[in-house]
């Protein structure tokens, strides 16, 4: 992907800052030398030394030490740590300390404390305790921020700005009372009249009509379903609440250092932030990625999400911020991960365009509830078979450095994702209780089975970037979105839209007559009605029952079916449901336009019928397959020169490549210069 701008938000500053951060390919962590005596720091930057570690994210939890008390700063210790650093020769993504407020802040504003649907105050004692709407929050979060700011800008061993941490993680909306004004203006700068609300929110259901904005409120619990614009409302709000406050950190941070690249930590597909409203915000897209060890299937969440990274940054290299080189402490039962699997994982970050793989965190932590989380250097110490891993993976990382640094992963197929889609789907009072984000990888797996790479990107952007655009559940849509999916398809694209696209507009009101509004004519359908027949959720095979489908493309379906009505003369029909409420209907049409072609597929097809599709589509696309049959448990990728294949299982695996079928051993990372004739397995 190249030139496409996905949104017009306004950057936070004219030109990218030049980026120093990833000028050179990283290996390090999350350090968090203030849990640890002095002594042990000048062993820590020995042993990063050892394990090819340069660079290290300090101080993101280390508010309480910088601001002991009230408005007293006290930087010696940090001094030192950098200059530590900086002597051994690892840089520094320094934090800005502010995603955990200190005691003292909370006991003087116990208003700032966050507050749950229900109207639970949530405590101090962990972390991420504070309204993103609290004045007393942001007023002392940037005071930290201009301190540290004016006190590190120019250190010779920092790099970039890590703002606070992981927005949202814990904290996705919060229902106290300045939340609530600030909702309330936010609405009032959107609709400018509460007329205006009252029919974006279609207030006349249920006597819900508002004669100001003093009388409307955030969505606390309440007796039976919410409004469902009001919760959309809602989530955008608070998407845009913590962008703010971001954006606040930022605009300190560039004060005094204009050209220092800064970041904030992604979380991959996060419900609670738009990440395409944030991406322009970043100079460096940097992501945390936990795949479960224990679930085989984790590998898939994995690839989406280092490609929807990636994507973020509009094709630039983007930073791999935390990830685990064994078992993690916060899931019920935390598997380990066996030899070898930490490194096939960490690679396909690299393949995928990273140029930085991170860890959290450096060493394991003694006390507090992250002692049984893995780290780089282990409890056991360094003579473990992680530290080892870690080792060889620093120094096989600076040996690839040369190799993919900077360069391109290119992508020909898109896959749509859209924000409001999915808060839509996943609001109560749905026909279906399917996850938006599980469906999404339904769509993404039969790509990544036949190694075809696939961008993410929202509805607006320069889609013909692409030969193929799957707008999987695209539910909520306008009407120039619409148009732009269609000029898409009529220019020579080939778009695929599948069951409960195009049904309500942005303001989630019902598209009328045939829902899909103009995509109509570009599928040459419309929807009489529907049925679902079962639900999905994250990480499950689909419940409910089977549907059978005839045809071509003949196989099992699962999910929904649509009554469709086709339109249109030239629209084909390339399965039919032969059984259920929609039985003897299309289940999948395709109908030509302009110099394209446009697809509907009005359920959720089993892996054999996707692979039929895929096969398909990348025929008549004329898009470009790395593996040459559907392969499970496999990536593979170009980056740049190199083909990089990767068995992501813990068994013996063939692929299919052009060249011919190789064995892949377990964990097995190939490596190939597509330029030369060389081939090296590592
Ligand atoms: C992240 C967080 C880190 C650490 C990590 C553990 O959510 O940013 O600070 O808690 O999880 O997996």
């Amino acid at each position: 992907m190249n030139s496409t701008s996905h949104t017009d938000s306004h950057r936070d500053s004219q030109p990218r800052p030049a980026n120093a951060l990833l000028s050179t390919s990283r290996f390090g962590g999350d350090y968090n030398p203030e849990q640890w005596e002095s002594q042990v720091w000048d062993e820590d930057v020995r042993l990063m030394h050892q394990a090819g570690v340069n660079l290290a994210t300090v101080g993101v939890f280390s508010w309480s030490r910088l601001e002991p008390r009230p408005g007293q700063y006290e930087f010696s210790w940090l001094d030192d740590v950098l200059d530590r650093l900086h002597a051994g020769g690892v840089d520094v993504l320094l934090a800005t300390a502010t995603a955990s407020p200190p005691a003292w802040f909370t006991r003087s504003y116990p208003q700032s404390l966050p507050v749950t649907a229900e109207g639970v105050r949530l405590g101090f004692g962990s972390r991420q305790h504070y309204s993103p709407s609290s004045a007393a929050y942001r007023e002392h979060a940037l005071r930290l921020v201009e301190q540290i700011a004016a006190r590190y800008g120019q250190h010779p061993a920092v790099v970039g700005w890590h703002v606070n941490n992981e927005y949202g993680c814990h904290v996705m909306r919060s229902y106290d009372d300045e939340s609530a004004a600030a909702f309330r203006r936010w609405l009032s700068v959107k609709y400018s009249t509460i007329e205006q609300l009252n029919h974006a929110w279609g207030t006349d259901f249920w006597s819900q009509r508002y004669d100001s904005f003093d009388e409307v409120d955030v969505p606390r619990a309440m007796p039976s379903f919410p409004n469902p614009t009001q919760l959309l409302d809602f989530d955008r709000f608070s998407s845009d609440a913590m962008l703010a406050l971001y954006r606040a950190e930022v605009e300190v941070l560039r004060r005094h250092t204009p050209t220092m690249p800064v970041t904030t930590n992604f979380m991959g597909f996060f419900p609670g932030a738009d990440y395409w409203q944030w991406a322009p915000h970043l100079d460096v897209i940097s992501d945390d990625a936990y795949p479960d060890p224990a679930d085989p299937e984790s590998y898939v969440g994995a690839a989406a999400q280092r490609d929807l990274m990636r994507s973020l940054g509009e094709g630039r290299p983007w930073l791999l911020m935390e990830s685990a080189t064994t078992a993690v402490q916060w899931r019920t039962v935390n598997a380990s991960k066996p030899a070898g699997m930490y490194r096939s994982e960490q690679l396909t970050a690299v393949a995928r365009g990273a140029d930085g793989v991170l860890h959290f965190q450096w060493r394991q932590s003694k006390a507090g509830a992250e002692k049984f989380h893995a780290a780089m250097l282990p409890h056991a110490g360094t003579d473990t078979r992680v530290f080892r891993e870690v080792c060889a993976l620093g120094a096989e990382l600076a040996e690839l450095a040369p190799r993919v640094l900077g360069a391109d992963v290119s992508a020909r197929a898109a896959i749509i994702v859209d924000w409001d889609s999915w808060r839509a789907v996943g609001q109560p009072a749905n026909p279906t209780h399917t996850d938006y984000h599980a469906n999404l990888l339904a769509w993404y797996r039969p790509f990544l089975r036949r190694g075809i790479t696939v961008d993410f990107c929202p509805v607006r952007a320069d889609l013909s970037n692409y030969d193929i655009v799957v707008a999987p559940m695209l539910h909520v849509v306008s009407q120039e979105d619409l148009e732009h999916l269609d000029t898409y398809a009529r220019s020579g694209g080939h778009l695929v839209v599948t069951h409960q696209s195009a049904i309500l507009d942005r303001d989630l009101h019902v598209w009328l007559n045939g829902y899909l509004g103009p995509l109509q004519q570009t599928l040459g359908i419309r929807l009489e009605e529907w049925t679902a027949l079962g639900a999905l959720a994250s990480g499950q095979q689909p419940t409910g029952v089977a549907t059978k489908l005839v045809g071509p493309f003949a196989g099992q379906a699962y999910l929904w079916q649509d009554v469709v009505a086709v339109i249109d003369a030239h629209t084909e029909v390339l399965s039919t449901f032969a059984d259920g409420f929609a039985a003897g209907r299309p289940a999948l049409t395709r109908r030509s336009t302009g110099t394209g072609a446009a697809w509907y597929v009005s359920t959720l097809p089993d892996e054999a019928v996707l692979d039929a599709l895929i096969e398909r589509w990348s025929t008549e696309a004329d898009v470009k397959t790395l593996l040459q049959r559907p392969t499970s448990g496999v990536e593979a990728v170009e980056r740049g020169d190199l083909l990089i294949v990767v068995n992501r299982t813990a068994e013996r695996v063939q692929a299919a490549l052009a060249e011919g079928v190789v064995d892949l051993a377990p964990f097995e990372v190939r490596i190939e210069e597509r330029r030369s004739t060389g081939a090296s397995s590592h």
